[in-house]
């Protein structure tokens, strides 16, 4: 279950009692390895949703993509598309466009004639091929290069007629399995941003597969985090971010520093030094616990400046300071834990950025570190 309180069918106009468009219930695979690839999987896919399954390589993503589009029968467990079971479906029936990091295009063919093939398997009217070529030219923004050949287009351009060639036939359902992951990082934020323009323009349910936590939290409705074949959390990429279900959640997401101890009634303990958190779970105090505490939650002053609304106020020495651009991102040494936190400073231009080896205080609220049970 998606965690929100609004009705994500409705957001998008559909029918309140109308099924889900993809309804994946309690699927795993077992390749006989040891362990299984995907582990009960379920989750529930409104009409045009833009759902991303993100997790490191190996986590089981493709597997689950590939039981969904039908090239994998699941070892157990059930898929459904548009409310229908799809365990007896070939992949050709199930009414889906993919588009995967080998685009697979045929380079012997031109730019209009690979996104007319899925229209000449699927036996479509002659007659009105070539004006819904030439619609998805300029769905994708290629009007005019419909008779360049495959290799007379830059890298940018073949994700577009791959992306063109998958819509052309308007699938239920469009599957994207890490498709930008060879791209430079320029490329690949423009093509993100692509997608996004174009699934929204049709409307088109989406699943897209990435280990790419950016491109999660930029281009999703929603977000399904896996690992080691089990899903962990489902929800908004903002729910995500703000309240994650896990340690491996909030470690994934974002940038943080991870802090072992002892649950205590108001955050963590170690060391004699009590930290001041929120509770996540079932965790009760007296547990071994860790903290996550996110990079730019942390406030950061000189050590006489007092840190009003932190619960907790440590301090430290800046042992490193990485420069990214558009902001800071300092290692401070905190003895009084034995170990860095790391801290976002958003505006390099200021003048309180500090150097190495100056001292400072850091600070945090309660709510903005989350104690989880520690896991092995
Ligand atoms: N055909 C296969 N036979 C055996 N093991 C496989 C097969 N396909 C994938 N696996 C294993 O299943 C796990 C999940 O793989 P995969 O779904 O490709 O992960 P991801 O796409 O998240 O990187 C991995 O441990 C992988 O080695
Ligand atoms: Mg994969």
């Amino acid at each position: 279950m998606l965690e929100e309180t609004q009705s994500s069918a409705a957001a998008v106009g559909a029918p309140a009692h109308a099924p889900p468009t993809v309804r994946v219930r309690e699927v795993s695979m077992d390749f006989g390895t040891g362990s299984k690839a995907v582990d009960r999987a379920s989750f529930d896919l409104s009409l045009g949703r833009f759902l991303t399954i993100l997790g490191p390589s190996g986590s089981g993503k493709t597997t689950l993509l590939r039981m969904i589009a039908g090239f994998q029968r699941p070892t157990s467990g059930h898929i459904l598309i548009g409310g229908k079971p799809v365990d007896a479906v070939p992949p050709d029936r199930r009414s889906i466009g993919m588009v995967f990091q080998k685009l697979a295009l045929f380079p012997h063919m031109t730019a209009a004639e690979n996104i007319a093939f899925p229209l000449k398997m699927r036996r479509f009217d002659p007659a009105f091929i070539p004006t819904r070529v030439r619609r998805f030219l300029e769905l994708v923004r290629l009007d005019g290069y419909g008779n360049r050949r495959i290799h007379e287009l830059s890298g940018g351009q073949q994700q577009r007629i791959a992306i063109a060639r998958a819509l052309v036939f308007e699938p239920a359902l469009l599957l994207l399995d890490e498709p930008l992951a060879a791209l430079d990082r320029k490329l690949r934020e423009e093509m993100q941003l692509e997608f996004r323009r174009i699934q929204k323009e049709l409307g088109v349910t989406t699943i897209n597969v990435t280990h790419d936590q950016r491109e999660a939290l930029v281009v999703s409705d929603e977000i399904i985090i896996m690992d080691g074949g089990f899903i962990h959390q489902h929800a908004s990429p903002a729910l995500m971010y703000r309240s994650p279900a896990d340690e491996f959640v909030a470690r994934f997401i974002g940038v943080s520093s991870l802090i072992e101890g002892t649950a205590t009634v108001g955050g963590l303990m170690l060391a004699g030094v009590t930290l001041a958190g929120s509770l996540s779970g079932s965790l009760q105090p007296g547990m071994a616990a860790r903290g996550v505490v996110r990079a730019e939650q942390v406030r950061i002053a000189r050590p006489e400046v007092s840190l009003a609304g932190c619960e907790t106020v440590l301090l430290g020495t800046i042992a490193d300071v990485i420069f990214e651009g558009e902001r800071l991102l300092y290692v401070v040494e905190v003895p009084a834990l034995s170990q860095n936190i790391l801290v976002y400073h958003h505006d390099p231009e200021s003048a309180a950025v500090f150097a190495t080896d100056a001292p400072v205080s850091l600070g945090w609220r309660a709510r903005d570190m989350i104690v989880f049970e520690a896991r092995p």
